[in-house]
């Protein structure tokens, strides 16, 4: 059967970072209140020539690099995004030019903080089917621009960055040994699109809009509907939290990780962590801890990784795949 397979992995943050510190001289917060509720100690914010683009582009750069492809090599880009940089046209296709890449199709997904889940599961899906060999799938997000700085409950939490893998169509026997996608999850209930949204648009308001949050809705829901998830990914493959050799979640928040984990069993020690390095970059954000994890040597070919990521929509959803 066909596996789609992780060539190669980068990422690109922004130029600046903030601290806490820093945040809070000008915003009435403390390090401390933020690293007890949230375990952020700093994120990076875009400058005004940096943006979802830029930051995306320089991300797949590093992505096809590591995968030793050349863009040539891809059929179609998936960029997973909430914060574009046009309402349209897709921002995937603004990086598909700035790429030079001139074949193909290019498109933008939202899924808010799932966007990336959804992207790789959306490229799986294209590469099961025949219809590409080669997907770069990125994660970007400028979320500083949609934060309102007044509100000290959301602005506080949110970083930018970008983050991209390259799957491959290769063969595989259809055992969970396999490289590649070995299973993909997604969920959505927009039951709850008040919880999470942006009080603006092109239909409603014809403004770009701010982020608006109940922090304690979110909070309630999330443990158990990643748990939910995660657990139909183990029981469509038979694996279990034991044969994971690396947890990377969406980075929203420490306390929701470590609950996660503890209710699903795995080991603290496999969990990715760098919601304190990055906050939460939404889409951005499992592709980035991918980096980091690769980088510092721990994610290595044939390690089982389990991908989950939970927001706005709600949309929430798991992936299992073997490096
Ligand atoms: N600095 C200092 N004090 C603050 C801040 C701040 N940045 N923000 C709020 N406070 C104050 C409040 O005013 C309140 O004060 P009061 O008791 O005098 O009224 C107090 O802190 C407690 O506020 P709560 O909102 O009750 O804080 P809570 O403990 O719920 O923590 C938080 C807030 C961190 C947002 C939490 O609800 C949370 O983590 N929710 C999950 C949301 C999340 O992670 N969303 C990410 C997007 S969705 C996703 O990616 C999954």
């Amino acid at each position: 059967m066909i596996r789609s397979v992780i060539l190669g992995s980068g990422a690109a943050k922004p130029r600046n970072v903030v601290t806490n510190e820093m945040l809070a001289e000008k915003v009435d917060t403390t390090d401390e209140w933020i690293q007890q509720r949230t375990g952020i100690q700093q994120r990076y914010i875009a400058e005004q020539d940096e943006t979802t683009a830029s930051l995306g582009e320089a991300a797949a750069r590093v992505a096809l690099d590591d995968a030793g492809v050349t863009v040539d090599d891809i059929d179609m880009i998936i960029l997973a995004t909430s914060t574009p940089n046009n309402t349209f046209p897709a921002t995937a296709v603004d990086i598909q030019q700035r790429l030079g890449m001139k074949h193909g199709a290019a498109f933008d997904m939202q899924a808010v903080c799932s966007g990336f889940v959804y992207a790789v599961t959306t490229a799986d899906v294209y590469i099961k089917a025949g219809q590409a060999k080669r997907i770069l799938v990125i994660g970007a997000e400028t979320f500083s621009r949609i934060l309102d700085w007044e509100d000290r409950t959301t602005c506080v939490l949110f970083g930018d960055g970008a983050g991209a893998i390259v799957l491959e169509a290769q063969e595989g026997v259809g055992l969970s040994n396999d490289r590649g996608i070995l299973t993909s999850h997604l969920r959505s209930d927009g039951s709850h699109k008040e919880k999470l949204y942006v009080d603006g648009g092109p239909s409603t308001t014809q403004t770009v809009g701010h982020l608006r949050m109940q922090g304690k809705e979110v909070f309630k829901h999330a443990v158990a509907m990643i748990t939910d998830v995660i657990e139909d990914a183990f029981s469509a493959t038979g694996l279990s939290a034991d044969d994971i050799d690396w947890f990377i979640p969406h980075q929203a928040n420490r306390r929701i990780i470590d609950a996660s984990a503890k209710k699903l069993k795995i080991a603290s020690e496999k969990v990715v962590l760098t919601v304190n390095q990055h906050g939460n970059t939404s889409a951005a954000s499992i592709p980035l801890a991918i980096d980091v994890a690769r980088k510092d040597g721990r994610l290595k070919e044939g390690d089982l990784v389990l991908l989950e990521a939970m927001g706005g929509g709600f949309t929430w959803g798991a992936v299992l795949v073997r490096w």
